[in-house]
């Protein structure tokens, strides 16, 4: 508890976004979106310059600055640090560069026992202090405005995805082959990248993050079993991991429609789901327990309005207002007009929630 805190009520008490994650009533669904900062935002491109994005995510002033465009622009109900997946890995040397337009590549990706040696244990006040300053600087700028900021990690299988692949991969081949090739030593990868998530997302939270997000955007591209026996054990460590911090937790992948029902019960207290399954039918796959997070297609906001206002008012519908946050079943496409999010946030704010069928 901070001192501020213990004096004064909490200004993010009657945040709409994190009662609807605890699967408490709220007026109004609350909204953000995935990917809403940089992107799609010509005052992001203003701002960020050239230079490596890694060099953005280390200069806490610009990467508050940049987390925060977002909010003042689309009036969202919760703030999403500016900072990446492969931030920890590349924090202790593991050597990850991200390329602009592509994403995380590894010169020298994982292949063997040896390798294990670059994954030592992640030190958050040493190895990315930048990234704690930066969440202080948003803390003190957002909680008196009543806005929690999301901090968030890579979950275990997509981190190593990259650095077994070494890049962007659209078969896995490779992180599939050392999953079921060499399963003791996948398994104490794996182990490694969990400690590295758990580590980071422990110091964001004590920090002041108000939530966190666990991304594991690949994980779809798994059979349930090997999910099941592979990956699941290590997310769940991580969720555990962050129990006793009392903050909400979403668990995030895409077309992971075959495995929603594992991977709501990694211990995480918000599933998230892309469009590829309505959120009734989730709610069904996943059970009473989570809140859902999602699901409307990134790329209807780039269809006639009539047609994106319609969707987002079936998402809506589906959610059963309660429980529910709404956003995009992925991020925000680079294509996508800011103005559409905006509109969007304001027709997401203009349904009452207990006007919304509850899905039974
Ligand atoms: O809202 C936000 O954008 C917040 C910050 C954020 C970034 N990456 C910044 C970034 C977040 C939440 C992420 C998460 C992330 N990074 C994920 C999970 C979400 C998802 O999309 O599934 C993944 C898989 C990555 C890995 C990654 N980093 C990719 C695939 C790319 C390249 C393509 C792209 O633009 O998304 C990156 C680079 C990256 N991460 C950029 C930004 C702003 C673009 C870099 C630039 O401007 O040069």
């Amino acid at each position: 508890m901070s001192e501020a805190g213990a004096l004064s009520p909490d200004p993010l008490a009657g945040s709409a976004f994190l009662r609807a994650c605890r699967g408490l009533p709220t007026e109004r669904v609350p909204v953000w979106f995935m990917r809403q900062a940089g992107r799609s935002l010509p005052e992001y491109r203003a701002a960020r310059g050239e230079g490596s994005i890694l060099s953005a995510f280390a200069d806490p002033e610009l990467a508050a600055e940049l987390t925060l465009q977002p909010v003042r622009r689309h009036e969202v109900d919760a703030a999403i640090l500016f900072s990446d997946i492969v931030v920890p890995v590349a924090a202790i040397g593991f050597g990850v560069d991200v390329e602009q337009g592509r994403g995380p590549v590894v010169a020298d990706p994982f292949r063997s026992e040896a390798d294990l040696a670059r994954l030592r244990p992640l030190e958050p006040e040493v190895d990315t202090a930048h990234v704690l300053e930066t969440v202080r600087i948003l803390v003190r700028e957002l909680s008196p405005r009543g806005i929690p900021l999301i901090g968030f990690a890579g979950a275990p299988f997509t981190v190593a995805s990259y650095l077994v692949e070494g890049g962007p991969s659209k078969t896995y081949v490779h992180t599939k082959a050392l999953m079921r090739g060499d399963p003791g030593l996948w398994a104490r990868l794996l182990d490694r990248l969990a400690d590295l998530a758990l580590a980071s997302l422990r110091s964001q939270i004590a920090a002041g993050a108000a939530a966190v997000q666990l991304f594991d955007s690949w994980v779809g591209a798994l059979a349930p079993a090997d999910y099941h026996r592979s990956v699941l054990p290590f997310t769940r460590k991580v969720f555990e991991g962050l129990a006793d911090l009392g903050v909400p937790t979403i668990h995030f992948g895409v077309d992971t429609g075959e495995l929603l029902g594992l991977m709501a019960g990694a211990g995480n207290t918000v599933l998230g789901v892309d469009w590829r399954v309505p959120l009734d039918e989730a709610r069904r796959r996943v059970g009473p327990g989570p809140a859902l997070q999602g699901n409307l297609d990134p790329a209807l906001c780039l269809a006639p309005w009539p047609v994106l206002a319609d969707q987002t008012r079936q998402v809506l519908g589906q959610g059963g207002g309660i429980g529910h946050i709404f956003n995009l079943g992925h991020g925000v496409l680079p294509e996508t007009d800011p103005d559409v999010l905006t509109r969007l946030v304001e027709l997401v704010h203009s349904v009452p929630a207990d006007s919304l069928a509850p899905t039974s």
